[in-house]
């Protein structure tokens, strides 16, 4: 039976084998025979992609397409128009249909926490609900692409792109960026719901020197493999199709130019197979960042480097035949490239199927409707999102029947909760705060409502922000006014609930700022708000770590809402009156001060440790500052307690072997709460310094009021491993810590041995 068995899995396995080998070698086929045919011209053209707008005007798109001089579009989400663009495409010499690309970084129609929200949920079924619901309205959209997820690691909160992604750590990065690979494109590229993801901005974009937007970065290549390349490799092992590459410089060359990294580490080491994609603008830079002589040139640099397409720029058209004409490059180089695109385009099924997902009928009205949203899934996700930072005296919940003062230049913005990267949401069907609020309660006449003060005081922040279209409106009343207004509601209150941090238009690309802390207008509400006596609930708006400590001890209460998306509004009001218990923990360090910037928990140790055996004057430290963050990595509290205790299943893990570590939760309050555990390594000694601790694993667990539960960890060799001091990816034998807890500074460890046989 067993010898039956063992057949008939091998005749399985070889057959699926065999028909992955004979539609592969169908594809070979079809597209050596379609390049066969192509002229260079229409090779070019399967490398640009390009978004309608300024030069490239829609008629003038629509010529380009026919003629068969473009790929894929990116930034039209109107499918009458789709529908029009491929039908151009299909008159082109060869018929090659286009893809359909778009940001869709946090939702599409359905807006979600920005993912720096959504990261701190610590939940994989609520990353998954996202990309899920995200991968599901944009193909009914017609799109076929996406510019996702970022996964850039970040540590430097000044740095305004920090919300796109899911924080400091590689493993929760890790993790987020495999989990939209897996729910967006799905097990096949041709099921009519997927999505073909972009992993971006390979590589390192989130690490620009001084936090300082399109600076250069600058890293060892340990790091780099250890920590900053982690995430973008999860996601290409999970299968991305597609990576974006980032606008930065790398060691001193453009990422756009680098060899090393396009080719040599994604190709050659990491045997990706999918398209490579510039960023905006990006060949065109490489002038800037002087390595191209001039836009010829850059063209050059970058199909050498190992870019396929390129986003938005005329540049490959203008002289890629050229080059090739002349010698400088050959025309395989152009093939090599081509047939990246056109595999990708077979794999999707658009030769079959072109118009997939598209409604030639679809009227605006319908494309924006309300009941086309996600209502449920997006308050739930947002919900979880909600990370609770202190709370005093339990003030929070709040009773349904208190009179409440909403207060704050954040409280009723609709465009502001959704957050940046949200450009095919509408801010009308988004709920505030005040409206959740009010939704909320029972007699809506209990709460009242001031807008407190302005976002900032700084006309050049204004016009930083309204540049391009009116996003956040200035209030002309004088301020005393208008915090006289909100000071008289308080005083009439039971309690404050007041919404400041940042407008979304502050945390997004190309908004790097150097002070962290709230604005001076706000500052001065709140500290008005303050003498009024009444219980004051701070909930944060923002999209970046805030240095809020000053804040944090004039609150009662302390909220981090982000910006939570479409049903942020009803969200934060079930975390206020105790419909749903938080459960978030940050996903990045919030700074004390921001001379502390790049302040992480997973550092190295040095060889004068503060805080231990040698607290003379010589240690590692500040003079006028803490080591420690304000809020350190993993941080969120609950409305109820709960404590962990953990086991190892051994002290020695043999080369082949592994260790179980078993967590002990304790729900010791007496309200219903889930707890993330966390579990950290620490490599005591090895050829390299490893840092203090750093994330393995994590598990959500939900207990009722004074149950237990436990959550497990397999802990294997593989989990071990590091680049050594030879650079080689290997667990070292020797002495390990692991700390569980129920964030980054948990000191509760036990130690086992990795043994050498
Ligand atoms: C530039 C941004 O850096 C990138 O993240 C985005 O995907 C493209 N623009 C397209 O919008």
């Amino acid at each position: 039976m067993k010898k039956l068995i063992v057949v008939l899995v091998f005749f399985l396995f070889s057959g699926s084998l065999f028909a992955q080998d004979s539609n592969n070698e169908e594809k070979k086929a079809f597209i050596d025979n379609l390049l066969s045919k192509m002229t260079i011209k229409e090779k070019v053209g399967q490398l640009r992609l390009i978004s309608v707008g300024g030069d490239l005007t829609l008629p003038k798109v629509l010529d380009q397409i026919e003629a068969g001089e473009i790929g894929g579009i990116f930034n039209t989400v109107v499918e009458p128009d789709l529908t029009n663009m491929q039908d151009r495409a299909l008159k082109s010499p060869n018929k090659i249909p286009l893809f359909f690309g778009f940001d869709i970084i946090h939702g599409h129609r359905t807006v979600f926490p920005v993912n720096l929200g959504v990261a701190s949920s610590w939940d994989r079924n609520v990353i998954g609900k996202v990309a899920e619901v995200s991968a599901d309205e944009a193909t009914s959209d017609g799109l076929n692409i996406t510019w996702a997820p970022m996964v850039d690691i970040t540590r430097d909160p000044r740095w305004g792109r920090v919300s796109e992604g899911f924080g400091e750590d590689p493993y929760l990065t890790s993790e987020a960026g495999r989990i939209f690979v897996e729910k967006m494109q799905k097990q096949s590229l041709d099921d009519k719901k997927s999505l073909v993801t972009t992993v971006k901005h390979f590589a390192l974009y989130g690490a620009v020197e001084a936090g300082r937007e399109y600076n250069s970065t600058d890293m060892s290549e340990r790091k780099m493999f250890q920590e900053y390349l982690v995430p973008y490799k999860a996601a290409i092992d999970a299968g991305s199709r597609a990576v974006m590459v980032s606008l930065v410089s790398v060691n001193g060359i453009p990422a756009t130019a680098n060899h090393w990294l396009l080719t040599e580490v994604l190709r050659d080491q990491w045997h990706f197979n999918g398209v490579v994609v510039s960023d905006h603008g990006a060949i065109r830079e490489l002038i800037n960042h002087g390595v191209a002589s001039d836009a010829k040139d850059a063209v050059r640099v970058a199909i050498k480097a190992g870019i396929d397409i390129s986003m938005n720029d005329e540049y490959f058209l203008q002289f890629l035949p050229e080059l090739v004409n002349e010698g400088v490059l050959t025309e395989e180089d152009i093939n090599k490239a081509c047939r990246h695109v056109l595999e990708l385009k077979y794999d999707m099924g658009l030769f079959n199927d072109p118009h997939r997902n598209l409604d030639p009928k679809l009227d605006i009205d319908t494309m924006f409707a309300d009941n086309r949203l996600h209502r449920e899934e997006a308050r739930d996700v947002a919900r979880r999102s909600i990370v609770l930072l202190k709370n005093k005296n339990s003030i929070l919940p709040l009773a349904k029947n208190k009179k409440i003062a909403v207060i704050g230049p954040l409280a009723d913005s609709k465009r502001d909760i959704l957050g940046s990267w949200s450009g095919a949401g509408r801010a009308n069907l988004a709920v505030t705060p005040l409206e959740g609020i009010k939704n909320a309660v029972k007699d809506p006449k209990t709460i009242s409502y001031a807008f407190g003060a302005n976002l900032s005081d700084d006309s050049n922040l204004y016009k930083f922000l309204n540049l391009y279209e009116e996003t956040t409106k200035f209030d002309p009343r004088p301020a005393d006014k208008m915090i006289a207004e909100a000071v008289a509601k308080a005083k009439k209150a039971d309690v404050v609930v007041l919404f400041v941090g940042e407008a979304e238009g502050m945390a997004h690309e190309s908004s790097s700022r150097t002070d962290l802390s709230l604005q001076a207008s706000q500052k001065r509400l709140i500290k008005a708000l303050k003498a009024t006596g009444k219980p004051l609930v701070i909930a944060l708006m923002n999209g970046r770590p805030l240095t809020v400590k000053e804040e944090y001890e004039q609150a009662d209460a302390m909220l981090e809402t982000w910006f939570l998306g479409t049903e942020g509004g009803n969200a934060i009001a079930d975390v206020l009156f105790g419909d749903y218990n938080p459960s978030a923990k940050l996903p990045m360090s919030f700074p004390d001060n921001v001379g502390q910037i790049p302040v992480y928990y997973s550092h190295l140790n040095t060889g004068r440790p503060h805080g231990t055996e040698n607290m003379g004057k010589y240690t590692t430290s500040y003079f006028d500052s803490p080591n420690e963050p304000l809020f350190p990595f993993g941080f969120g509290l609950s409305y109820t307690h709960f404590t962990i205790d953990f086991a190892l299943s051994s002290t020695e893990m043999p080369q082949n072997g592994e260790i179980v570590v078993t967590a002990n939760v304790e729900n010791i309050g007496e309200k219903e709460g889930s707890q993330t555990v966390q579990f950290y390594l620490q490599d005591i000694t090895a050829s390299v310094s490893r840092p203090v601790k750093q994330l393995i694993g994590f598990e959500n667990i939900t207990l009722k009021p004074h149950e237990k539960g436990e959550v497990k960890l397999v802990i294997k060799p593989d989990m071990l491993k590091f680049w050594n001091d030879k650079m080689q990816y290997v667990a070292e034998p020797g002495k390990f810590n692991i700390y569980v807890g129920s964030d980054s500074t948990t000191q509760d460890k036990q130690t086992f041995t990795l043994l050498d046989k």
